[in-house]
């Protein structure tokens, strides 16, 4: 795999302007969140890119945008990364997942992941979660565009 651009503070500027205009011409929650994961799939280290709604105590797979389907459509809270995350209300950044014991392997390319919750009124409701074929794809510039980007889109998750 050849190197892949990483995300940079302009770049991520941009994508959060193009989310403030889904947002603002938005009429269906389940349509918005599904152009907000096209988008993000776009970006070269986001190869593939899922939604996940918190229902009924485990991580639901809502809408996903990559090469590939993934098994894990529903993930209990506190396994794997996913639900790691979804668990402590924290973004986590793996830089290589062979390196991580809590890592539920979904994709054999996959060697990086960041997973962001998506909190409403204090509770996580979602979260998304992006897997990267380079290993130390996604760095805290990554964290602060979605965790910007989960702000945007909370109300479109509950
Ligand atoms: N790797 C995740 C599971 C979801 S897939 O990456 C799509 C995890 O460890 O929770």
């Amino acid at each position: 795999m050849k190197s892949q651009p990483r995300l940079n503070r302009e770049r991520a500027k941009e994508l959060l302007a193009e989310v403030d205009l889904l947002v603002s011409r938005a009429q269906q929650p389940a349509a918005l969140r599904k152009s907000v994961v096209q988008l993000l799939n776009m970006e070269p280290t986001y190869n593939w890119v899922g939604l996940y709604l918190l229902k009924g105590g485990e991580l639901r797979l809502d809408s996903w945008k990559g090469p590939a389907p993934t098994t894990h459509t529903s993930i209990p809270l506190g396994k794997g990364i996913c639900g790691f995350a979804a668990k402590s209300g924290r973004t986590e950044i793996v830089s290589d997942v062979s390196k991580d014991p809590r890592y539920l392997q979904c994709f054999a390319s996959t060697r990086s992941e960041i997973t962001v919750p998506i909190t409403h009124e204090g509770k996580v409701v979602a979260e998304i979660d992006i897997d990267g074929d380079v290993s130390n794809a996604h760095s805290s510039v990554d964290r602060e565009f979605l965790e910007a980007l989960a702000a945007k889109i909370s109300k479109f998750c509950i």
